[in-house]
């Protein structure tokens, strides 16, 4: 397939045209943003590292089942998906609190969340991703009740997949927000997996492995996704 025209840049990756309508090509740049792109700075290999963790995940994920968009790694930074007719509607489960859960309820951060919870997001910098319940994705035309409930199954089956790979490599899937679109009529997840998408907690010692290193200022940050990836078994070499 021959990669042609940027159609869009997003904070973190852009969207090429390919010969074939149905397919596009991802670009993971360096470009790392927080708090709604309105801190953004560039960490060497952090593309050549989301692109491999996300094409890992999406495999481990369509083998589980799960309808993706991935198709195939074609590059150190590039990956081929379907298109999607994307829903702007984020899908947020948490295990464990953290994050925006403890700034609005003032619960402990670190308090185990059983049974996990299922938060929606309307996906808009500019308003800063509000979030938002089913009546309000329905009146407003931005998901149909029977995708909610599809995108509301798909991620907690996600849940399932996920917090036991990273558990196996001494990990706690502490959150994580997926998008998803249509394909063909379908509802398909798109957009990326990666530690930019999601908090992940060493088990043991409860450190900090993901994109909250960037937005606390901890440093480290793609030495802590490399360890992610190590630890469940990805090669960034
Ligand atoms: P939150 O605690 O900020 O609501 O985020 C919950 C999880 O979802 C966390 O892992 C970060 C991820 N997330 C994004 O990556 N982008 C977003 O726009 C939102 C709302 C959440
Ligand atoms: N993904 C959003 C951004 O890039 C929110 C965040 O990660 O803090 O700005």
């Amino acid at each position: 397939m021959e990669k042609r025209q940027e159609l869009y840049a997003g904070k973190a990756k852009s969207v090429f045209a390919t010969d074939d309508p149905d397919y596009l090509v991802l670009h993971f740049r360096d470009d790392t943003s927080a708090f709604d792109g309105e801190r953004m700075e560039s960490l060497a290999r952090k593309g050549m590292v989301n692109n491999r963790f996300n094409a890992f995940i999406m495999e481990k994920l369509a083998e589980a089942g799960i309808p993706t968009h991935f198709e195939k790694r074609l590059s150190d930074t590039e990956s081929l998906v379907k298109r999607l007719e994307m829903i702007p509607v984020e899908c947020v489960v948490r295990n464990v609190a953290a994050g925006s859960l403890v700034k609005r309820l003032g619960v402990t951060e670190g308090q185990s969340l059983t049974p996990p919870t299922f938060e929606l997001f309307l996906k808009n910098d500019a308003q800063h991703d509000p979030m938002i319940n089913e009546s309000l994705a329905e009146t407003f035309g931005w998901a149909t009740p029977e995708q909610l409930a599809e995108m509301k199954t798909l991620t907690f089956r996600v849940n399932e997949v996920l917090k036991r790979l990273f558990a196996e490599g001494g990990l706690l899937l502490v959150d994580y927000k997926l998008e998803f679109g249509l394909f063909k009529g379908e509802i398909v997840l798109g957009d990326e997996f990666s530690p930019d998408g999601c908090r992940l907690w060493d088990a043991e010692t409860r450190e900090k492995l993901d994109k909250d290193r960037f937005r606390q200022g901890l440093g480290g940050v793609i030495e802590a996704y490399e360890e992610v990836g190590r630890r469940i078994g990805i090669g960034f070499d």
